[in-house]
Parts: C-alpha cells; sequence; structure tokens
C-alpha cells in the first residue's frame, strides 16, 4: 500500500479529495495537516473535522500553520464567504472540536522519520505547513517519495491574472519546496481547466439521493456557481485531481519542466514559470501535468462519489 499524506486546507474540493482518499483501498492515509489557505486555520481545522466526522473518516487531523512565511495571510472568503465552503443547502454538521495532539509540522516531520522513503504528500493548500517542516527537519527532504501538487498554473492564474490561489498566498512556501530537490508532480489550472463541472453533475449528485449526496450536491451547487450566478459557466474541478491522479494515472500526460516561484514581479507575484524550453536551460525539478481525459476523470470522480455516498 502506498503511505499518503494530506496537505489541505478545507474547502469544498478539499472535502471531495478527503472523500477520495478515505475510500482508495490502495493506500494507507497516514494523516492529514491543516493549513490556512480558503480560510483561517481555525476555519479550515474545524471544516476538516466535520468532513471527518459526517464521512466516518478515521485518519488523524492536526492542526497546522497560521500565517504564510512572509507577510499577512489572505485567505479566498471574499470569493467563498466565511467557511470558505459555500452551499446552497444543508451546512455540515460540527464535528470534534480537536483532534489528534500536536502540531501539524511535528506530525509530518514525525511520520517522515518514521517512514523514510515511503511517503507521497498530497499538497493541495499553501505550502506553509510544508516549508515549515523542511526548514526545522531538512533530512525529511530526500525521504519524501514524492509531492504531488494541486496548484500554479502554465499560464494564467485565478487569484490574480498571473497567480493561482495556493502558491499566492504563500509564494516564499512554494520556493521553497520547489528548491527542496524534491520530486514534484504539479497539477496547475492549466491541467484542471480541462475537469469541468456543470449544473449536470450538480443534478446528478441529487439524483443519488441519499441525505449525504444531497447535502454534498448543495456545496457543489454553490461551487459551481463561482463563475456564474446560475452555473452556466462550466467551473473547473481543483484539488480532487491529485487523488484521481493516484487511482488512474493512465488519464494524464505529463511534461518535465524546471519551475520556479516569482516572489517579486508587481504583477507576476506567485507565478509558477515554467521553463520547457529545449534544449534544456534549468535542471528539472517538475513533472508538470499538461493533458487529462477531462471527462473520463470527471465520470471517474462521480462514480465514486455514487459509491461513497450511500
Ligand atoms: C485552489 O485554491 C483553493 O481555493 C482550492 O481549494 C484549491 O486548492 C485552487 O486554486
Ligand atoms: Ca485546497
Amino acid at each position: 500500500l502506498k503511505k499518503i499524506w494530506l496537505d489541505t486546507d478545507p474547502g469544498f474540493d478539499d472535502w471531495l479529495t478527503m472523500l477520495l482518499l478515505g475510500s482508495n483501498p490502495d493506500i494507507e492515509w497516514l494523516g492529514v495537516s491543516v493549513v490556512a489557505g480558503n480560510a483561517p486555520v481555525d476555519i479550515t481545522y474545524d471544516n476538516a473535522l466535520r468532513i471527518k466526522a459526517n464521512d466516518g473518516l478515521t485518519v488523524p487531523i492536526y492542526r497546522g500553520c497560521e500565517e504564510p512565511l512572509a507577510g499577512v495571510i489572505e485567505t479566498a472568503q471574499r470569493i467563498l464567504g466565511d467557511s470558505g465552503m459555500p452551499t446552497t443547502g444543508e451546512i455540515l454538521p460540527p464535528g470534534a472540536a480537536t483532534d489528534a495532539a500536536g502540531h501539524a509540522v511535528d506530525a509530518l516531520i514525525a511520520a517522515v522519520r518514521a517512514h523514510p522513503g515511503q511517503i507521497t504528500i498530497m499538497a493541495i493548500a499553501p505550502m506553509t505547513n510544508l516549508a515549515t517542516a523542511l526548514s526545522r527537519a531538512p533530512d525529511i527532504a530526500e525521504k519524501i517519495v514524492e509531492i504531488i501538487l494541486m496548484g500554479g498554473s502554465t499560464d494564467q492564474g485565478n487569484h490574480t491574472a498571473a497567480a493561482e490561489f495556493n502558491i499566492y498566498a504563500d509564494p516564499e512556501a512554494a520556493a521553497q519546496v520547489f528548491n527542496a530537490g524534491i520530486p514534484l508532480r504539479m497539477f496547475g489550472l492549466n491541467l484542471c481547466r480541462q475537469l469541468l463541472v456543470t449544473n449536470v453533475e450538480v443534478e446528478r449528485l441529487r439524483a443519488i439521493g441519499t441525505p449525504r449526496a444531497q447535502r454534498l450536491a448543495g456545496y457543489l451547487e454553490a461551487y459551481v456557481r463561482i463563475r456564474s450566478a446560475d452555473g452556466s459557466v462550466p467551473m473547473p474541478m481543483y484539488d480532487p485531481v491529485v487523488a484521481l491522479y493516484l487511482e488512474a494515472p493512465q488519464l494524464f500526460q505529463f511534461q518535465p519542466a524546471h519551475v520556479a516561484i516569482e516572489l517579486t514581479g508587481e504583477l507576476t507575484r506567485g507565478m509558477t514559470v515554467c521553463e520547457f524550453r529545449v534544449p534544456r536551460r534549468a535542471a528539472i525539478n517538475t513533472q508538470v501535468a499538461m493533458l487529462a481525459d477531462g471527462p473520463a476523470a470527471i465520470e471517474r470522480l462521480m462514480r465514486r462519489l455514487a459509491a461513497i455516498l450511500v
């Protein structure tokens, strides 16, 4: 079984990722580190514990970093509302007040040291926890199998014209992770825009009919409405792409690149500058996902959800 660690900031699409990981028989899910991102960490942690209780997950969940390495936290609450996880329907009931003891960064370091050369990290949030762990324990870099991340873009951004949210929210952390010599597999906006959801998927979820499916459909409906009030504009699916890749790698194609994080640009801070030029100008540090069978990936997501939400 592949050993997996998830770093997350739930977030509706983070929730979907947790549902997929929690029902994947081919992995051993060791832990979850929660970080500030979509909302402040008190809220993303609370969301993670709601998800855990609602979906009967057993994985330990640790509370992590509150602030990006430099600067002031910028959440996505302007778009997503206070909870970071809007819904048109019933709100997910509260879970426990706390979960696993200790700070997420310490837990992550301990897990990697306990299983050297065995843990793959799924990173679907700003990289503050990961960078802090690498600063505190540089030895873990060579003990991590791979970081599979949702973040960045080969072209346009979403939080700004140039930058994707997870990288923009803590570019210094991302730079540290991309420069750590750890094998990276990046699923950026360029890839996620090939996995589109619309009202059709909302209705499909609703049609499953169970209370859990109805509730998730309300969240998916709010998610689909991020781009247009009536949900008529297809919305890219972000975080679950990393979990879908674990299950069905054949759906994705990659191109090796050197990816650097822009830290100083007036308009481009947080941009992932992808160097694909051949002959190569810079050493490869990332496998960049370029092409997906988007319809097949969304079909797989919907079928998996139908099986989970019984
Ligand atoms: C990323 O930002 C967050 O809002 C989502 O959860 C996802 O991780 C997409 O840019
Ligand atoms: Ca996320």
